[in-house]
């Protein structure tokens, strides 16, 4: 078995981002650490929702001191536009293309969701020692990793997928662990639902066990949904 992994360190608060040029509007995504609760509206739109919001967080993960919840929020102006909002909630914002064909979406967002009020996306990391990673991994070679963090429960608003958000938002998480741990050797890793097994690829994860499982919720009581494992040595 590997070690224990010793505690991640959430580092400061950073707000950086991603952009979308399309022929309406100019769009931008940014990244911040958010709170635990601020993942459940999502949590429960996208992934569970027969699971009330009071029992969307996993208190033997979601509370841990450890723990980092990341936020993507959508923005409608850019850092440079000095009717923005204030410099600190506009620092590093990333342009998104939405695609022409797509661009009704922004009619059909609610307020909240615009300006950093509410995550367009979320993702939590966790340290977790992936099981069997003294072994030979599948794809990506040894699991001699120092580092395992285990990403969960990352979900964009069902009007907003397919626009490259995810990506960024995965390559954003990536560079939050590595910059957290810059001498480190890291695995991270996840149990993918196999349906998104393809977006995991597309971003250069790889499968470490083909073998697939079912999971019931938090709960344990609600429609199953059948995952593999992922990862890669960021
Ligand atoms: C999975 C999810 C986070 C991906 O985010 P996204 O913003 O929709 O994905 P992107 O637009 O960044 O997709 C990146 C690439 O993956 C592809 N892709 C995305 N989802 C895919 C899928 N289900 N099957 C095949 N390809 C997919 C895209 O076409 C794109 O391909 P490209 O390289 O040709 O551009 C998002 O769709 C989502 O929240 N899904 C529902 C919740 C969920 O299943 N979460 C994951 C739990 S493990």
């Amino acid at each position: 078995m590997s070690a224990p992994c010793p505690t991640f360190r959430p580092g400061p608060k950073t707000d950086s981002s991603s952009s979308c040029s399309s022929p309406v509007s100019q769009l931008w995504i940014s990244f911040r650490q958010i709170d635990a609760e601020q993942t459940i509206n999502l949590r429960k739109t996208v992934l569970w929702p027969s699971i009330p919001l009071s029992k969307q967080l996993d208190p033997s993960y979601d509370l841990r001191e450890s723990t980092v919840h990341l936020g993507a929020f959508l923005h409608l102006r850019s850092a440079d536009d000095p009717s923005s909002l204030s410099a600190s909630s506009s620092r590093m914002r990333i342009p998104i293309t939405i695609k022409p064909d797509s661009t009704s979406v922004l009619h059909d967002i609610e307020e909240g969701y615009l300006d950093g009020n509410e995550p367009i996306g979320i993702m939590t990391l966790t340290q977790q020692s992936y099981s069997g990673a003294e072994l030979a991994l599948p794809n990506i070679g040894t699991g001699n990793c120092n580092k395992h963090i285990q990403l969960r429960k990352f979900a964009i608003l069902p009007r907003l997928q397919g626009q490259s958000i995810g990506r960024q938002f995965l390559l954003h998480a990536i560079e939050y662990i590595k910059s957290n741990y810059p001498d480190e050797r890291i695995l991270c890793h996840f149990d993918a639902r196999v349906s998104q097994r393809k977006f995991y690829e597309r971003c250069g994860m790889k499968v470490l066990d083909e073998k697939s499982f079912w999971k019931f919720g938090s709960t344990g009581q609600e429609p199953g949904v059948e995952y593999i494992k992922m990862g890669n040595i960021v």
